[in-house]
This record gives structure tokens, C-alpha cells and sequence, in this order.
């Protein structure tokens, strides 16, 4: 049977599976998935889907039946070029944007606390922010202004959350800091953002003389899998539904930084990216039962005791650059697709995790590269197969984008390249981009200066450009038009 012997409403259901991207070249093919694909149900579908997944914010799934269908093409078009306000039409390099307006939240702050840019991160949503306060690891509501949960402790020295069942709850990992022995420790837990209520997912107390966690920790969390970056220059990588740990590394002594997709883990150093398979750490799983003592814990070396799916090389021959770091974005247009950023520092820059203000000389180059990763479909629709049919999994790809020098100190970037950036002059922050056009280079385009000095949190979604940052002992989220 071909696909287009299927009734329309079967068509539609199929299509309502797809990302923009196939309904698009579904579009170009004939007359009847043309008329299905600029349909105001296939729109609504589309848009929903995004919404569900956490790349459009600030829009109830009301909002969306609501709009007419060139506006639901026009929030598709956000999620890849931000906010009108953050393009070079829209915006002066001079003054603060106008079309921006901001939530401000009033969490108990104790004068005099400092607050470094980790501190505040606004959950993908933009629903939640998380608040690292002098009492402990805050998560505050925006609609309302409400505390919906806190953690008690003053050690919380690294938290990443991962926002689960299309927004109603999240896991989270928050790395307990101290002195060594006993000290040190990593905590998951889910957070139902309705009831307050944390549900504990594993815990584990680090024990040794040795400081495991020192900044940058850069914990990332994905699924059922988190990580946590120690001194050694590994990760330990955490499977909470097992409740299992694994230490990964590289043999060579430099920094890597890793990150998690579906079912794989980005590992990158200065000279190279590799995707590993989790199946790969099949067997070297050790149970986190009771107290861990990560140097009896034996590591697996990254390249020779299990080989990457695919690799390239970052920056090869290079000299070495003490931090690197790595931001996964997925694609709001084809499934299963993401863009790798990875970030060269040349010195120990203030970032991230880091207090203070941190200053980049303007001869000493960030090196930022991206790459487009696919990890194929999951399995081809049965509908286009075939009954019965079953296919190898298709081979991940890897493919180099472009690659920057940028004199400023940036992080914090989109999947569109937005940046929080410092100006040069003054170093305030402020939202630039690295544009990927074949001509493309570093530029400061769309360049739009945050109101005050803030302590600066990541851009989160380049739907509604939401920046959170503490100035003035509160709270700010900031959203632009
Ligand atoms: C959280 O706050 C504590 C206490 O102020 C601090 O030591 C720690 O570095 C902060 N953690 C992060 C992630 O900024
Ligand atoms: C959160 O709690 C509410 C109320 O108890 C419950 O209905 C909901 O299923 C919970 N959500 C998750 C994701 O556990």
C-alpha cells in the first residue's frame, strides 16, 4: 500500500508524528500533503509538540489553539532566531532594550551574600527558576512568586536539573561541596513543581581523603543518567534508576567535559568530540550502596577501554586550553538532532562556577566550535517501513558547522548561537550572537544590553529570551518582545 492510498485523517495522524523539518519537505512533495501540511490542525499540532517538549515558554496549550495559523509559524521562527528584540533591526548596540519586561521574585536574601552566575538558572519552561540562596537550593514559581520547595544546605556547589513529564516535574542533582574525609556527595532527586514535595532518587556520601568536587563540577543530568566532573579529570556518571555509579576519563591528564543525549554521552576534550553509546558501559556499573570511595573506583578510559561511535577532532595540535566547556542544544526543527557547542578557554577564566568578576585579555581568543549531531530516527514510522520490517539503526552523524575566535568572555549559548557576552568596554552583559552563515564569523548582532549589572544566569529558551539574574536583592527574570 503507498502512503498516499491512506484516508486523509490517517495522513494527518502520520504527519502529526513529524518534526517541522519532514512536515515541510512533506509539503513540497504533492497537492494533498501540501494542503495537510499548511493545515491550522497540523500547525496547532506542531507548535504543541514544541510546547510539550519545553521549547516554547510562556504559552498555555490554550494560547496555542488560539492562534491563527501565521502566528503559530511565527513562534517556530522565534525558537530559531530568538526574539525580535535580539535582531540587528529591532535593537541599538547602545541602549537597553525597550521592548523587554521582567518578573521580579523576592526571595529571602541575606545582605551581603555573594552570588556568582551558577547561582540562578531558569528552568527550560521558563515556569521555574532555581535559586542557589545563602539557606540553601531554592526553586521559585514566576507566574506567582511562590516558594515551592527548598533544600536545606549551605554546601550546594553545583546543582543541573532536567524537567520531566512535560513540565510538571523535575530530576534534579546537587553536588554537596566540604572539606574532605566524608564531606562530599551528590544528591538526585525528582521535584513535583505542584505538591513542593522531593522524592529522593539515590544519594551518595564521597568518602577518601581526596577533593573530589572542585569547580568547575559541571553536573549535567539527562534521563535516568547524571555527571559530575571531579578533580582527576574524570566524571563519575550516575544510572539513579539502578542506583549504580561508573568513573569515566581519558588517560591523557587534560579536561574533558561531557553532556548526555538520548541513549549516548558527548565527551569532548581540547582537541577532540566523541559520542560514546551508554550501552558501552555496559558491565562496569558498581552498585552505590553505602558510602563511595571513588579512588578505589577503577576507571573506564575513554578510547581505549570503550571505543566512541563517532569522533572528530575539535582543534587538533592546538596547545592546550585549560576549560573546556560543552552546551547540548536540541534541534526545535528535526527530532532527535542537536547542536554541540564547545568552548575553548585559553586561560582559567571565572567560568563556570567561579566567583568574582572574571576578565578575558582580547588577545587571548575563545575558541568556539559547533557541531550538528543526528542521531537518526528511533525507528522508521511502521506506516513507511512496512509491516514487519525491521531496520539496523541508522549511523549517528557528526558535522562540523563552524568554528569561532571570539575576544569576549561568552557563555551561556542557544541553539540559534545567542550568547551572553561581555561589551567591551564597560563589561556588561549582553545577548550576541555567533552567526553560522557561510560568511558567518563571531558578531555582535542584535546586541541588547541587560538593564542592570546583574549576576547573570543562561539565556534559556530563544523563544521568549528569558535571562534570570539577582540585582538588587531580588530576583529578576527578563523576557523579550
Ligand atoms: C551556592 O552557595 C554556596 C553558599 O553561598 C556557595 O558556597 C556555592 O558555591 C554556591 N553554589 C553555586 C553553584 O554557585
Ligand atoms: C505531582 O503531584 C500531583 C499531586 O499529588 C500528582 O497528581 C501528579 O501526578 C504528580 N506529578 C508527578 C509528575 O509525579
Amino acid at each position: 500500500m503507498k502512503l498516499l492510498d491512506l484516508p486523509l485523517e490517517l495522513l494527518l495522524i502520520i504527519l502529526c508524528c513529524c518534526d517541522v523539518s519532514s512536515v515541510m519537505s512533506a509539503s513540497q512533495t504533492n497537492k494533498i500533503l501540501h494542503d495537510l501540511a499548511s493545515s491550522h490542525i497540523m500547525w496547532i499540532s506542531l507548535v504543541e509538540d514544541l510546547r510539550h517538549r519545553g521549547f516554547v515558554d510562556r504559552l498555555s496549550a490554550a494560547d496555542v489553539r488560539a492562534m491563527p495559523t501565521l502566528d503559530l509559524v511565527a513562534v517556530v521562527r522565534r525558537l530559531v532566531l530568538g526574539p525580535a528584540a535580539w535582531s540587528p533591526a529591532q535593537s541599538s548596540a547602545e541602549r537597553p532594550s525597550r521592548s523587554a519586561s521582567h518578573v521580579k521574585l523576592r526571595p529571602a536574601m541575606s545582605p551581603g551574600h555573594p552570588f556568582s552566575q551558577q547561582d540562578v538558572v531558569v528552568l527550560p519552561r521558563g515556569e521555574h527558576v532555581l535559586l542557589n540562596n545563602s539557606r540553601g537550593l531554592e526553586c521559585w514559581r514566576v507566574t506567582d512568586g511562590v516558594l515551592v520547595w527548598r533544600y536545606e544546605s549551605d554546601r550546594v556547589q553545583a546543582f543541573a536539573a532536567d524537567v520531566q513529564d512535560g513540565g510538571e516535574s523535575a530530576n534534579l542533582v546537587i553536588c554537596i561541596g566540604g572539606a574532605p574525609p566524608n564531606h562530599q556527595g551528590v544528591r538526585i532527586v525528582n521535584l513535583n513543581f505542584s505538591t513542593g514535595v522531593a522524592q529522593p532518587l539515590l544519594q551518595t556520601d564521597f568518602v577518601g581523603g581526596t577533593f573530589y568536587l572542585v569547580d568547575p563540577v559541571t553536573p549535567r543530568i539527562f534521563g535516568d543518567f547524571a555527571a559530575v566532573r571531579l578533580q582527576s579529570q574524570s566524571f563519575v556518571v550516575f544510572d539513579w534508576r539502578s542506583q549504580a555509579y561508573c568513573k569515566v576519563g581519558e588517560s591523557a591528564s587534560h579536561r574533558i567535559a561531557l553532556d548526555f543525549i538520548p541513549g549516548h554521552f558527548i565527551a569532548t576534550s581540547h582537541e577532540r568530540i566523541e559520542v560514546y553509546s551508554m550501552a558501552a558501559l555496559a558491565g562496569r556499573w558498581v552498585l552505590a550502596e553505602g558510602p563511595v570511595d571513588l579512588d578505589e573506583t577503577k576507571t573506564v578510559a575513554l578510547g581505549r577501554h570503550i571505543s566512541p561511535v563517532i569522533a572528530d577532532s575539535v582543534r587538533p595540535k592546538a596547545r592546550e586550553y585549560p576549560t573546556v566547556v560543552v552546551a547540548v542544544q536540541p534541534s526545535p526543527l528535526v527530532h532527535r538532532t542537536f547542536r554541540v557547542w564547545i568552548f575553548l578557554h585559553p586561560t582559567r577564566p571565572q567560568f563556570p562556577g567561579c566567583r568574582g568578576k572574571g576578565r578575558q585579555d582580547d588577545d587571548e581568543p575563545v575558541h568556539l566550535s559547533c557541531f550538528r549531531l543526528g542521531l537518526g530516527p528511533d525507528r522508521a514510522p511502521a506506516a513507511l517501513v512496512g509491516a514487519g520490517e525491521s531496520k539496523p539503526a541508522p549511523p549517528l552523524q557528526l558535522h562540523r558547522l563552524k568554528t569561532f575566535r571570539t575576544p569576549r568572555e561568552v557563555r551561556c549559548i542557544t541553539y540559534a548561537g545567542h550568547t551572553l557576552a561581555t561589551t567591551d568596554r564597560d563589561h556588561q552583559w549582553a545577548i550576541s550572537r555567533a552567526t553560522l552563515t557561510p560568511s558567518g564569523s563571531w558578531e555582535s548582532v542584535g546586541l541588547v544590553k541587560l538593564k542592570r549589572r546583574p549576576h547573570i544566569a543562561p539565556v534559556v529558551t530563544t523563544y521568549s529570551g528569558a535571562v534570570a539574574y539577582v540585582a538588587r536583592r531580588s530576583l529578576i527574570v527578563q523576557y523579550f518582545e
